[in-house]
């Protein structure tokens, strides 16, 4: 599987894609990327190289100061506070994701979390 992994990481960046977006959903029961394999795609992979899955904002922070990726992605805290970078920068409370509006069609779940300001 790691010779895998690092085949596709040099024939991505071989073929000059501009990122590679990697996903660990392991924070919502799926088995964890290993960091080794996330390593892998950063020296492997020469364009920018973006993280998800599971980061509060000092996870956050300490990856990109680390240099482990040039971004990182943000799924279920962004639903949940339309205001997170608010949020994160002045260390405010924020709202708690409600899994039971996940995928639901319609806005509930999607545009109806409070802002700071509400
Ligand atoms: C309601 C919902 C819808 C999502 N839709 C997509 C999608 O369409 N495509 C995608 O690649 N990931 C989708 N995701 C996954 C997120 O992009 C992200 O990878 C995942 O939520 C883990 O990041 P997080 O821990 O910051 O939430 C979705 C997640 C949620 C909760």
């Amino acid at each position: 599987m790691d010779a895998d992994y690092h085949y596709l990481a040099r024939q991505l960046d071989e073929r000059g894609l501009l990122y590679i977006h990697l996903v660990d959903h392991s924070s919502m029961g799926a088995p964890e990327v290993p960091s080794s394999t996330k390593a892998m795609f950063r020296k492997e992979f020469k364009g920018a190289l973006i993280l998800s899955g599971g980061y509060d904002v000092a996870r956050a922070e300490s990856d990109l100061a680390e240099g482990k990726c040039d971004l990182i992605a943000v799924g279920r805290l962004f639903l949940a506070n339309p205001d997170l970078v608010t949020r994160w920068k002045s260390g405010a409370a924020l709202n708690a994701p409600d899994m039971n509006t996940f995928y639901l069609t319609g806005p509930k779940g999607y545009t109806d979390y409070p802002s700071l300001s509400q």
